[in-house]
């Protein structure tokens, strides 16, 4: 299995292009389920999930294609995927599948609106949190979907072939929720209201892609979604939205090494609770074209306490990485995660490189300590693995990050991104790595 090594005492500097954001493409590949015709996304990053999705559609009759790179094109820029499901082959995803991504639960949304029955497996558990699916099973319910589970999968079944415009009140906030109850409700017969709505930038684009595709819909980032069911839609192109998990991350890298880095192909308005949070902690942060600028030089970092909250609040997505940050911050800060409940994972790794972290239920304080020192440590999740990333960059000495399988799902080409800039950072692949 790969590792990345790295040797910590580098400043970052130069630029890193921000490529599309995975968690509004997940969606947005999903959303090619509705139609016969053909959905291009632009702007597609190249990860493990997306790869895996692409995998997961295949299975219901998804035929996908890749535009050829252009003579001179920057290796990073995002790909250009065609999806088209002409023909539903199979309306079952299978356990198999699903458990690997959780995301990929979400095709019951698009199945059910467009063939009248979906048998999808329910996802299990995963690192982060026990992650229950009720949400989904209420909403779907509200558009007039007959749900049962049976031997481990939610069979959906809409009465008549065709679900029914109804209002659904989530009880929390769920981004995935919202994604697949705004899915499924284009084709639905009739009104559909979602009520305390997820509001996150990717609801926001798979909502202007699915206007794309010809549905009716008002309100998306804001608490109530309100969508008129069409009976068919069409393709249409749209381009992935950037990252903004990955802008946030590299924004951190650059605040724990110091140094300064264009952040570029993004925007920053996609961010501005966790950049309004790094400027309190002395980052400098100015405005770029297409992106921001992000420095650090001498100063000490500031603390900061935070809690996560549904956007746009700070979002649970930068929480590690912001933990890694803090290790390093002259003082005490206190972090509370709201949005999961098992999703401190990092801190035990953090500490093995001279972390000084207390944790206490949903809070984790952390006190700013002079150097971390480079140690082994373990990847446990997409998000943690990268905060120990960031950790490693600012560390003494050697880190080596193991099961670096989680950083392939979400963070393209991370190692050479920040090699370009002055990080000294490898990946030990397969056997030369044990
Ligand atoms: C999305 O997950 C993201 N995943 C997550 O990013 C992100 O952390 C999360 O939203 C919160 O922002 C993708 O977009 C692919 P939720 P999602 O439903 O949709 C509870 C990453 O690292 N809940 O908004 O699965 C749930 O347990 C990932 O890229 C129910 O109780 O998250 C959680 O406590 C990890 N019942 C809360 O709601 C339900 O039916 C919010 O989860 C659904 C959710």
């Amino acid at each position: 299995m790969d590792k990345i090594r790295i040797v910590g005492g580098n400043a970052l500097s130069g630029t890193i292009p921000i490529s599309g954001a995975k968690n509004a493409a997940l969606p947005l590949m999903i959303a090619g389920l509705l139609t016969p015709d053909r959905l291009t996304l632009e702007n597609v990053p190249r990860l493990r999930d997306v790869a895996l999705l692409q995998r997961i559609l295949t299975n219901h009759g998804v035929d996908y294609s890749l535009d050829g790179k252009r003579p001179g094109q920057d290796p990073l820029a995002g790909q250009t995927i065609h999806f088209q499901a002409r023909d539903i082959v199979d309306t079952t995803a299978p356990y198999e599948l699903v458990s690997q991504m959780r995301a990929s639960f979400w095709v019951i949304g698009p199945l059910l609106a467009r063939m009248g029955e979906a048998r999808v497996s329910l996802p299990g558990g995963c690192a982060i949190g026990t992650r229950p699916v009720d949400f989904f099973i209420s909403g779907l319910k509200a558009l007039g979907a007959d749900i049962d589970i049976d031997r481990g999968y939610v069979v959906a079944r809409a009465p008549g072939g065709r679900l029914l415009g109804g209002r659904v009140t989530f009880p929390k906030v769920s981004v995935g929720a919202t994604h697949t109850v705004m899915m499924a409700a284009t084709l639905a017969k009739g009104e559909t209201v979602i009520e305390n709505a997820a509001r996150e930038p990717e609801v926001v684009d798979l909502a202007a892609c699915l206007v794309a595709m010809g549905a009716e819909i008002e309100g998306a980032g804001t608490e109530t979604i309100r969508i008129q069911g069409k009976r068919d839609l069409h393709g249409a192109w749209h381009s992935v939205l950037p990252d903004r998990i990955e802008t946030g991350t590299y924004a951190m890298a650059v605040a724990m090494t110091g140094g300064s880095l264009d952040l570029v192909n993004t925007a920053p308005e996609l961010l501005s609770s966790a950049l309004g949070v790094l400027a309190d902690a002395g980052v400098s942060i100015e405005p770029l074209k297409t992106g921001i600028r992000v420095r650090r030089d001498g100063g000490g970092i500031r603390p900061v306490d935070v809690t996560t909250e549904p956007f746009p609040g700070f979002p649970t997505d930068l929480q590690a990485q912001f933990m890694a940050l803090m290790t390093r911050a002259e003082g005490t800060t206190r972090i509370t995660e709201t949005i999961f409940e098992n999703r401190f994972m990092h801190v035990a790794e953090l500490v093995r490189l001279g972390a000084r972290i207390h944790l206490d239920g949903q809070v984790a304080t952390v006190e700013g300590v002079d150097r971390l020192i480079g140690a082994p440590v373990m990847a446990t999740d997409l998000r943690a693995s990268v905060s120990l990333v960031i950790a490693g960059l600012a560390a003494e000495g050697d880190t080596t990050v193991s099961r670096v399988y989680h950083l392939d799902r979400g963070f393209e080409r991370l190692e050479e991104k920040l090699s370009r800039c002055g990080a000294a950072i490898e990946r030990l692949s397969g056997e030369g790595s044990r």
